[in-house]
């Protein structure tokens, strides 16, 4: 093939079982599970090793892997050392890519991936899976106590992955629902095809990097507006827009000056994405109970998406991930600047489950270009230059 692409639209980068997007009826399934179902029935741990291993473990496969996920989420003191020599203004996310590259420091061994059977240690594949997901959300949630001038809180193995992400990260004890809430969460941001960030997983993983580094190079693809950071840009559009009523001028004025609704709009899909709509009803429960805080925030999303379906519609322009999970982390008490890096720790899972992938049938990414630069042509000496 020699015609250029842009943005690789369409193009397939790789043969992959993990999970399906149809856009046009707005379906996700990991290994063929429909989202809604994972979202209503499983649990985070459950949809790791779904994604993981490809099949629903049994109740003792699932014991023993949320328990060896309990057992790795303690990280080194010196990691902890390292993170307080981090600026307390620097980017959530720009902590998670240099915390992350550091653990292969820390705990090296990527060795069995340079030897003749490069591939083929799947304990040690194994053991990485389960460290990267364990710490994850530890280095998030302690990074919110660090960059306060706190120390954080130690995780809990009897909390389960939710549960302690919330409880290390706010220092409290977890409430059932937002757990709950947050548990579904990670679930929706877990896995989503070959984006931009996976296939940033798939380019560092064929050339056996070690999985800290792809891990690292997949957080930074992810941290830019146009992908994940799009979930922080919503809220403080939500927050700059102030209340429903104004909703009309602002977005009217955004496309007017060629500018993007953030949370709107999917390369996938052309019609609301799914774990958009299972999100807005997330939003809705917690309403019932928490009405007073969240109430001009979801008036003014729910707008916003009333404003651009009249707008937008016709490009197939509709709500998708990022656009109402700010509002729930918001709830949390989470600050907008950490929910980039809540979808990294969801999405490590998917990352990891491609990366185990790409190693299973391993060839270096070494794609062509369209050369568009000068004919080959003889030096010119700079006294002869003018
Ligand atoms: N607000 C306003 N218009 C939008 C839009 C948005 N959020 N998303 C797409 N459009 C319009 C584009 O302006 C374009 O219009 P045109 O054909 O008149 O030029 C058309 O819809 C196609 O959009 P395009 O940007 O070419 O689609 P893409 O597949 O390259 O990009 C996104 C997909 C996600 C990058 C894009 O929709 C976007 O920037 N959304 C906002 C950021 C965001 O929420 N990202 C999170 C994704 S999960």
């Amino acid at each position: 093939m020699s015609e250029y692409l842009p943005g690789l639209a369409g193009v397939p980068a790789t043969k992959s079982n993990i999970s399906d997007i149809d856009g046009e009826k707005g379906i996700l399934a990991y290994r063929g599970y429909p989202i809604e179902q994972l979202a209503e029935n499983s649990t985070f741990e459950e949809t790791c090793m779904l994604l993981l291993d490809g099949r629903l473990p049994t109740h003792k496969q699932l014991e023993d892997f949320d328990q060896r996920l309990r057992n790795n989420r303690r990280t080194q003191f010196h990691i902890r050392d390292l993170m307080k020599t981090f600026p307390s203004t620097g980017h959530p996310m720009e902590m998670l890519q240099t915390a992350v590259a550091s653990l292969g420091m820390f705990y090296p061994g990527n060795e069995c991936l340079t030897g003749a059977d490069a591939c083929g240690d799947l304990n040690y594949i194994h053991n990485m899976t389960v460290k990267i997901i364990a710490r994850m959300s530890t280095i998030v949630a302690m990074w919110e106590h660090l960059r306060n001038g706190y120390e954080p809180p130690e995780p809990r193995k009897d909390l389960n992955y939710a549960e302690n992400f919330l409880y290390m990260f706010t220092g409290k004890e977890p409430d059932p629902l937002m757990a709950h809430i947050m548990d579904v969460c990670l679930i929706l941001h877990a896995e989503h095809t070959i984006n931009a960030s996976t296939f940033s997983v798939l380019v560092t993983g064929s050339t056996l990097a070690s999985p800290y580094s792809v891990i690292a190079a997949a957080i930074g693809t992810l941290s830019g507006p146009l992908h994940g950071g799009a979930n922080q840009k919503v809220l403080e559009m939500l927050q700059e827009i102030g209340s429903p009523d104004k909703v009309e001028e602002y977005v009217d004025s955004k496309l007017t000056n060629k500018e993007k609704i953030w949370g709107m709009g999917h390369r996938e899909y052309k019609t609301k994405d799914p774990r958009a709509k299972i999100l807005e009803k997330l939003v809705d429960k917690v309403m019932d109970v928490h009405s007073s805080n969240m109430n001009p925030l979801l008036e003014t999303a729910k707008m916003v998406e009333k404003v651009c379906e009249d707008r937008l519609a016709h490009k197939g322009v509709y709500p998708n991930v990022d656009f109402y999970s700010g509002i729930l982390y918001n709830e949390m008490g989470i600050p907008p600047d950490q929910y980039t890096a809540i979808f990294a720790v969801a999405r490590s899972a998917g990352w990891l489950a491609h990366w185990r992938e790409q190693l299973a049938d391993n060839r270096i990414f070494r794609p062509t270009q369209v050369y568009t630069g000068e004919p080959t042509r003889d030096y010119v000496p700079i006294e002869l230059r003018s």
